[in-house]
């Protein structure tokens, strides 16, 4: 084995928290994800990496085929669980977390880590994991193998990104060190116009086809969007009357049909950010919603990141919405690995 650190990351996507791990030195040595378009996304990027299907499949021998590997000596067990079912619209509907299986898929970490024994784990989600008794179970589980454990939510927009993208952020190391996680970084945020201001430079074909890829505005949409001011404005700006018939009955969703500002962080990427009707996803000043272009850059991928673009522009954002923004990502593994300086290698 090499000196590198090894990291194996669950429910890969297409990549972000890999590309994360990579920046900062860590190899990866497998992932895992169920769906062909993501695995797809992550190979154009990742090609050496060994992508399992399904994360319920793993074993210590099925992993032995492709990375000789010994229980404790795996240094990162990386994991970014499928979140549709903790997400923030539950909670701001008061409902519970939906009995959703993809919950229960947090515990396909717990299992592997019984299997492996990594020197350290990361699982990152949506804030609403942290009220939900899988969180605790998942603990205890850990704990009964040997881990402390610590988590808390952070700022994607305190890390390099941006974007506000508030996270739980879990670690956890076998041993007898108290994890941390980390604190933010003293810069200022990037901001939109650092981001996406100088769009359309000269893009390579694959950004090219990926900045045309928007949502086609009907012309009554159209017509009320060039009405919301430039750089901020929301559809409250419109007055009451010439919003859309569904919004004028509603206070909620505010950032609807709202535009980005240029001088501040963007609002949360999802994976409807191509979609103005869904959250503050309006260009800045140009009368359109977000290109995935511009999505993956607020997502913090590099500028050359390559994405399928023939799954068309729906699939194509849930890709990059989904994903755990690239320099957060890189941030959690670099303090990670100064944590395993002082965790003996077993
Ligand atoms: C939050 S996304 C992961 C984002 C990814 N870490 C990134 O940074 O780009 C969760 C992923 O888990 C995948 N998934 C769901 N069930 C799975 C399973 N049983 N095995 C492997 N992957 C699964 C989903 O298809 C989805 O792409």
């Amino acid at each position: 084995m090499s000196n590198a650190l090894t990291a194996i990351d669950l429910f890969s996507g297409c990549g972000g928290l890999t590309e994360g791990l990579k920046q900062a030195g860590f190899t990866v040595i497998a992932g895992a994800e169920i769906r062909a378009e993501a695995r797809q996304a992550y190979l154009m990027n990742h090609k050496k990496v060994h992508v399992f299907e399904d994360v319920r499949t793993i074993t210590l021998e099925r992993l032995s085929e492709y990375y000789l590997i010994k229980p404790g000596e795996l240094d990162l067990l990386a994991a970014c669980p499928p979140c549709q079912g903790f997400s923030t619209l539950r909670t701001l509907n008061r409902l519970k977390p939906a009995d959703d299986d993809r919950n229960k898929l947090i515990f396909q970490v717990s299992r592997l880590a019984e299997e492996l024994l990594p020197r350290s784990i990361l699982v990152e989600n949506v804030p609403g994991l942290l009220h939900d008794w899988r969180i605790d179970n998942f603990q205890r589980r850990l704990k009964k193998l040997g881990y402390r454990v610590t988590k808390g939510v952070l700022n994607a927009k305190d890390f390099g990104v941006p974007q506000r993208r508030r996270r739980m952020i879990l670690v956890a190391l076998r041993g007898d060190i108290d994890p941390t996680i980390p604190k933010p970084l003293a810069k200022r945020g990037i901001t939109v116009r650092e981001t996406i201001g100088n769009l359309p430079v000269l893009l390579d074909e694959m950004a090219a086809k990926l900045h045309s890829m928007r949502q086609q505005l009907s012309a009554g949409v159209l017509e009320r969007v060039k009405d919301v001011p430039k750089d901020g404005g929301s559809r409250h700006h419109l007055g009451r009357e010439r919003q859309l018939q569904c919004h004028q009955e509603s206070d909620g969703f505010k950032d609807v049909y709202g535009r980005l500002s240029w001088d501040k962080v963007s609002s949360t990427i999802t994976r409807f950010s191509h979609n103005p009707s869904k959250g503050r996803f309006l260009h800045p000043e140009e009368d359109r919603g977000l290109s995935l272009y511009e999505s993956m850059l607020l997502q913090g991928f590099p500028t050359d990141y390559k994405l399928p673009t023939s799954l068309g522009t729906l699939k194509t954002s849930s890709l990059i919405g989904e994903a755990f923004p690239p320099p957060f990502a890189r941030a959690q593994a670099e303090h990670i690995k100064v944590l395993l300086e002082s965790l003996p290698k077993s």
